[in-house]
């Protein structure tokens, strides 16, 4: 995909009301303000929440929303340009049990509280350990 693409998926992210991009600092240096209330304050309801980490384009957690209307899905990925698909499909679609959530899986136990996620699908990760991510 061409950087200006790129671009103009993640101004288009900004706009959609499914999509929380927080910066690491926001999740790191304080309680990050949906901690505990991802239900009521994201979703606007009282679903159970089910997380699909790595969840690229989005289209698991959007057909899993689809199938599962009585449970909330947030798709997790660092990459907005990829889920900007699922985001804008579930926007058009008028999907109020899926939104999408921008940042590194590593943080996920900072940005839940204990008890709040319900289920967690990891589809097809990447297989891979690079090098300077062992460390
Ligand atoms: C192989 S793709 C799978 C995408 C999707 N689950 C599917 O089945 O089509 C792995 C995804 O995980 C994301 N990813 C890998 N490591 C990550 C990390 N540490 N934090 C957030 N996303 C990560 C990548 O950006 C990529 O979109």
């Amino acid at each position: 995909m061409g950087s200006k693409n790129k671009l103009k998926r993640f101004k288009e992210n900004e706009t959609f009301s499914n999509v929380i991009q927080p910066t690491r600092e926001e999740i790191t240096n304080k309680e990050f303000h949906l901690k505990g209330k991802w239900a009521k304050e994201f979703f606007k309801n009282d679903l159970p929440i089910v997380l699909e980490l790595g969840c690229g384009k989005g289209e698991y957690s959007v057909g899993l929303a689809k199938m599962y209307p009585e449970k909330n899905f947030l798709g997790i990925d660092i990459k907005g340009a990829r889920f900007w698909r699922g985001a804008k499909t579930a926007v058009e679609e008028e999907m109020n049990n899926v939104g999408f959530l921008r940042t590194q899986i590593e943080l996920i136990d900072l940005i839940f509280a204990e008890n709040e996620v319900d289920e967690i699908w990891i589809t097809f990760p990447d297989p891979q350990i690079k090098y300077k991510r062992t460390k």
